[in-house]
């Protein structure tokens, strides 16, 4: 558990029970998926894609290295187009909410500017000084507002991508496995900052290989295996009963990553 109780207290640790994760359309629905596939090059990589949730918090996507999880968040926030399917966030049709859409990649995608640079950059123009001197306290680069990004940290090159990312004021956060290969100081701040978030009601979706970074910050579960979905349960169904084998062996460690 992190030691952030504030946090803690503010979000809600009742576990999501199952039968907010729908299988059909509905009307208050963050995410609605039919019949998403995407084929490059004659190659089909997702395949029929079907996901309805009406489920707030954190959404975790994961399955094995290949499976198609970098792609289908690609999708998600229209940086591919898929083949076919339909696509919803926050019930309306996906482009109709980019802008209310944010992303951090694995790798930090920043300006060649300095840390300030980076966020003024980014935050809307009206954004006061001071929030963005909070933001900077938050991801713990406080004076460091006048460094070249480039020569920070990868886990402070992080904290500040998903500092830019948040001052967009996003409804939907997407994360492609923020943390991997980040310090645990980095790895702490980031967590605590998506829980923030979450409790201000912004939607997560993450992929993550830590199991338990997963347990601390998922409500639900994708499971991808070769580019399908072969399980989509509470988080607590699917660490402690996983459906099918492969999402056992996947918990279990016996996949390969
Ligand atoms: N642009 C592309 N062209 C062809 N194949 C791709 C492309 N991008 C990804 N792939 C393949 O699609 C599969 C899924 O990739 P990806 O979504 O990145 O997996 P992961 O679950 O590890 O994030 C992999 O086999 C990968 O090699
Ligand atoms: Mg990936």
């Amino acid at each position: 558990m992190l030691a952030s109780q504030p946090f803690e207290a503010l979000r809600s640790k009742k576990p999501m029970s199952d039968s907010v994760i729908q299988t059909h359309q509905n009307a208050g629905e963050v995410l609605a998926l039919d019949g998403v596939s995407l084929t490059v090059n004659g190659k089909t990589l997702l395949h029929d894609i079907s996901v309805h949730s009406e489920a707030q918090g954190t959404t975790l996507i994961m399955g094995a290295n290949g499976a198609g999880k970098s792609l289908l968040m690609k999708c998600l926030h229209g940086l591919l187009t898929p083949t076919s399917g339909s696509i919803k966030l926050l019930n309306r049709p996906s482009h109709e909410t980019r802008h209310q859409q944010a992303m951090v990649f694995q790798k930090p995608v920043l300006l060649r500017r300095t840390v300030m640079g980076n966020l003024t950059f980014a935050a809307p123009k009206t954004t006061p000084p001071e929030v963005l001197h909070e933001m900077l306290e938050r991801v713990n680069l406080s004076g460091k507002d006048q460094q070249p990004a480039r020569v920070l940290s990868g886990g402070e090159q992080q904290r500040l991508a998903l500092a830019r990312a948040l001052l967009t004021r996003p409804k939907i956060l997407f994360l492609d496995e923020p943390t991997a290969s980040l310090d645990p100081a980095s790895v702490l701040i980031i967590e605590r900052l998506i829980q923030e978030a979450t409790a201000d009601g912004v939607k997560s979706i993450f992929i993550s290989h830590d199991i338990g970074q997963a347990k601390r910050l998922a409500d639900d579960v994708i499971f991808l295996h070769q580019g399908r979905v072969t399980e989509h349960t509470s988080a607590a169904t699917f660490f402690t009963q996983p459906l099918t084998s492969q999402a056992q062996a996947y918990l279990a460690g016996d996949v390969v990553l």
